[in-house]
């Protein structure tokens, strides 16, 4: 991913102004990277079918890998997970303050729509990337699964209700990266059946955190973990060994699904998922 890490810092979000830190607090959390596992999953689906649209590709990556970037930013706020590390770094609003963090969050999620209205395809395409990114990284998606999963703490749900949690909250932008890979390559009928394999990944992906907040230490994560006692997590509601349980069953029906699609798209795809698939383990 070393070419889309120096898309990234070609593309800095600038603003140059008298405020002494504005602007380094808007590139922080980006730089200090993550898995990029979202962009890694778009970029895969369109060098399946067309390597030449892989640098468009890299707008759509980016404009994802902002939108999580700043949902992680807010789900750190003392009114929501109240973190002080992410990334491996102090969380923004421990660095400098929780306006700054409330601002940059709003700042990058805007962001990610002006890189993609500014994406090199054509409108009709650039007009579906940001219906599915805005969709799935909003009102029924990212920030729905946010709303819930902030309103029932210490109200245990059942364990149906903890699934449409997590999907909302991390599946739905997980799919919504494949899908949009499907997008850049022109591959309509593929829209669908990778969105809802994306779904499955998604769940995986959300119950694999939800172990390591328990199993890792905030040093191995790079991020404060033990901090999803009051949390619908699946660890919380079903305990360790039963979370574990029913991540493996997903990580099984993932792999099986794969073999669903393409040997170009499994092909691309399977480094991925191995690196990801078993990482509760
Ligand atoms: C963390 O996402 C939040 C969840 C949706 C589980 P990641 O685990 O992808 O975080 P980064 O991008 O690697 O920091
Ligand atoms: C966050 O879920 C999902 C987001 C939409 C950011 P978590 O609250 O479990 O994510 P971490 O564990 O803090 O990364
Ligand atoms: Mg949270
Ligand atoms: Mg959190
Ligand atoms: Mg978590």
């Amino acid at each position: 991913m070393q070419s889309f890490e120096a898309f990234i810092a070609a593309h800095k979000p600038t603003a140059a102004s008298f405020h002494p830190h504005y602007e380094e607090a808007l590139y922080t959390m980006l730089e200090a990277g993550g898995k990029r596992f979202r962009p890694a999953l778009l970029l895969a689906v369109v060098s399946a079918y067309n390597e030449l649209l892989i640098d468009g590709a890299y707008h759509a990556a980016y404009a994802i890998e902002l939108l999580h970037t700043y949902s992680l930013i807010h789900d750190d706020l003392p009114a929501m997970d109240d973190a002080d590390l992410r990334r491996g770094h102090l969380t923004l609003h421990k660095r400098y303050d929780e306006v700054t963090a409330i601002l940059v969050g709003d700042a990058l999620n805007t962001y990610a729509f002006e890189v993609l209205s500014n994406a090199p395809f054509s409108d009709a395409t650039r007009v579906k990337l940001i219906r599915s990114l805005s969709h799935n990284g909003g009102v029924g998606g990212m920030v729905l699964g946010q709303a819930i999963d902030c309103y029932f703490e210490n109200q245990p749900l059942d364990i149906e209700q903890v699934k449409v949690l997590h999907i909302n909250k991390t599946a739905k932008l997980i799919a919504c990266a494949l899908e949009m890979g499907a997008i850049v390559a022109g591959q309509k009928a593929l829209e669908r059946p990778i969105y809802d394999f994306g779904i499955k990944l998604g769940l995986l992906f959300q119950i694999q955190d939800d172990i390591l907040d328990v199993t890792q230490s905030d040093e191995e994560a790079g991020k404060t973990t033990n901090n999803d006692e009051d949390k619908n997590s699946f660890v919380t509601l079903l305990g360790l060994e039963k979370a574990m349980d029913e991540a493996n069953v997903l990580a099984a029906e993932v792999e099986d699904k794969l073999m669903s699609f393409d040997e170009n798209l499994q092909r691309r795809l399977s480094p991925i998922l191995s690196t990801y698939i078993n990482r509760h383990r």
